[in-house]
């Protein structure tokens, strides 16, 4: 099985060029960051206050999250519910940056994404692919933008989605995020130190795919 790590902050890219590539090599693409999004719904629906590190805890007992691939695309389920499109909203994303910093969260979380790649050849992208979930993965991308190039993407990905939103709302929701998700004492974002750095900042969609190809077939 080859497994290839791609982490990095929001809004870089990291989904739809990983999404593309696994397409192009055959591969099964894993975003790990629906697995914590599913839980930061589960408890907002729940009305478990994200700050209480505890009550987050107390609240993964009995839940079930799990992915399925249908036509290649990844399904993410609570339950025996189907959330992918639930999980997309900007109350939805700040509620996954905040469990995310919970311990109990991340240990529910690491043998599910195990699992993925041990019967999968998997392009998987998250904030600690590289790093903690899968040390040994053939190949390790850190992926990244400025914060304006990457709030300037989100923005009008949502715009286009019909999301009503502003450019500084994005960009200042973003750093919020990335800030949590490179601060927090377990798992923060952080290149691993064989991580290949491409930085997307001046490219196309398809220029990016191409460089990210070619770092994971240089190897
Ligand atoms: O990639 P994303 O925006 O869907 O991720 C949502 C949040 O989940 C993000 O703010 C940080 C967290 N996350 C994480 O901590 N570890 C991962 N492997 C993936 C996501």
């Amino acid at each position: 099985m080859t497994a290839i790590a791609i982490d990095g902050p929001t809004g870089a890219g990291k989904s739809t060029i990983a999404r593309r590539a696994a397409e192009r090599l055959g591969f099964i693409y894993v975003d790990t960051g629906a697995l914590y999004r599913t839980i930061g719904l589960s408890m907002l629906r729940r009305g478990i206050d994200l700050s209480d590190a505890a009550a987050v805890a107390a609240g993964l007992d009995g839940l079930k999250v799990s992915l399925r691939f249908q036509d290649g695309e990844q399904r993410v389920l609570l339950g025996d519910e189907d959330v992918s499109g639930e999980i997309r909203t900007a109350e939805v994303s700040m509620a996954a940056s905040k469990v995310s910093a919970v311990p109990a969260v991340r240990e529910f979380l690491f043998q599910l994404q195990r699992d993925m790649a041990k019967s999968n050849n998997v392009i998987m992208d998250g904030r600690d692919i590289g790093t903690v979930v899968l040390p040994n993965a053939d190949v390790k991308i850190f992926l990244t933008a400025s914060p304006e190039i990457r709030a300037r993407r989100r923005f009008e990905e949502m715009i286009a989605k019909g999301m009503q939103t502003t450019y500084e709302e994005v960009l200042s929701d973003l750093e919020q995020r990335d800030y949590n998700d490179t601060h927090r004492a377990i798992a923060p974002l952080k290149p691993a130190p064989e991580a290949v750095t491409i930085d997307t900042s001046g490219d196309t969609f398809d220029q990016a795919v191409e460089r990210v190809l070619a770092v994971i077939r240089g190897s």
